[in-house]
């Protein structure tokens, strides 16, 4: 650590490195010390585009960086746990992207392996950061919507060929670890077990790749039972032209919050017990960094206001030794409900969804 700012270390200077970066420029209590990336003229190129800061083509090398205090995983999904064990077996804190990783086991050791050497790790959701996400969360928990009866969340998205093949990790079970649930969806599916907050506790599904030529699903829907009694549904698509914004609706018997991306579009409640809900009269506004379309049809199309708060927090957090906003076991739930509804398509039967705590 220099002068009070924790030095980062990004492994994988891909498409998402660059909310990595963005968000550490705009911290003052943070700095770009290292990159690491397989790709040695990608990542030679990320090092020198960013003051120059010391280039690795190994990882396991970058995390004995003493430069280095914090270790970002931008790596593909399913190399995530190899990763944070190396950092934190280094005695580095970690900030890694969404999904933690693709199998349970591989999520408990990464988990493990940071309560072990007793450093941090933040976790990557950015929708858990928004504004209006957090007010229908709270308004939730305060009751305003009674007793839950259903939460969706639907993600309509497109993906083209090209996307596809713009990566070789991506659509393949090995290394994305799914397809429009576990690389897309689990943004939405993690929200929805956020906002009513309760985990799903069954699971009902059908998925199958209608028009990419992909191992994995490019096309799910699943029926859902929540933990608080509500049931819901959660339709995962990239095979949707041109796509939708992510919707979340969330009712109860006294009231409903829709979401469409970061904007509100619907809050009606009522106090009477028989009672017809009202729509308030001042719906919330998008936060201004969120983009109202969302990754719909455009995987690049994330603002940085969500990777900037939560690397905020991570330095808070690693300074003032406190948990992150969004820890692993938090973070491991999403990954969890999607290999369960996983199971149940590929079984036909109504699956208990196993969680790690
Ligand atoms: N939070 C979000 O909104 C968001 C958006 C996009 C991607 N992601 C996540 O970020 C991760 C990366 O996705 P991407 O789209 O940036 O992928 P990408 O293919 O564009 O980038 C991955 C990079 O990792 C490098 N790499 C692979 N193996 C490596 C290794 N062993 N050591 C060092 N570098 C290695 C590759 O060469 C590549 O440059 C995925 O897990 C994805 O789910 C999150």
């Amino acid at each position: 650590m220099k002068q009070d700012k924790l030095g980062f270390g990004i492994i994988g200077c891909g498409v998402i490195s660059t909310a990595h970066l963005g968000a550490i420029a705009n911290c003052p209590e943070a700095e770009l010390a290292a990159v690491c990336d397989i790709d040695e003229e990608k990542g030679r190129k990320c090092a020198a585009d960013h003051g120059n800061v010391t280039f690795y083509k190994n990882y396991l090398e970058m995390v004995k960086d003493p430069a280095v205090d914090v270790v970002c995983i931008c790596t593909p999904s399913g190399l995530h746990a190899d990763g944070v064990i190396a950092a934190a077996q280094a005695g580095k804190n970690v900030f890694c992207e969404k999904p933690l990783d693709i199998s349970h086991e591989r999520m408990c050791r990464m988990i493990e392996a940071v309560d072990k050497a007793k450093v941090k790790m933040g976790c990557v959701f950015q929708g858990r950061t928004e504004k209006n996400s957090i007010t229908a969360r709270q308004a939730i928990i305060d009751g305003q919507l009674g007793k839950m009866t259903l939460g969706d969340a639907f993600m309509k998205y497109y993906r083209s060929r090209a996307y596809y093949a713009s990566a070789g990790w991506r659509g393949t079970w090995a290394l994305d670890g799914g397809g429009a649930l576990m690389n897309q969806g689990v943004h939405g599916i993690d929200l929805l077990m956020w906002v009513m907050n309760s985990p799903v506790e069954r699971v009902f599904a059908r998925m199958d790749h209608l028009v990419r030529d992909i191992e994995v699903e490019d096309t799910c829907t699943a029926s859902l039972l929540f933990k608080n009694g509500a049931l819901g549904t959660i339709i995962g698509t990239t095979s949707c032209n041109p796509g939708e914004p992510r919707r979340l609706e969330l009712h109860g018997d006294r009231g409903t919050i829709c979401i469409s991306e970061s904007k509100i579009t619907r809050q009606a409640t009522t106090t009477e017990p028989d009672g017809l809900a009202k729509d308030l009269e001042e719906k919330s506004t998008p936060d201004s960094s969120a983009k109202q379309e969302g990754i719909s049809n455009n995987p690049a199309n994330f603002g940085l206001y969500g990777h900037a708060f939560l690397v905020d927090d991570l330095v808070h957090a690693i300074k003032e030794n406190r948990e992150p906003y969004i820890t692993g076991r938090s973070a491991r739930r999403a990954v969890d409900l999607i290999l369960a509804i996983y199971e149940s398509a590929r079984s036909g039967k109504d699956v208990q969804v196993k969680y790690g705590d």
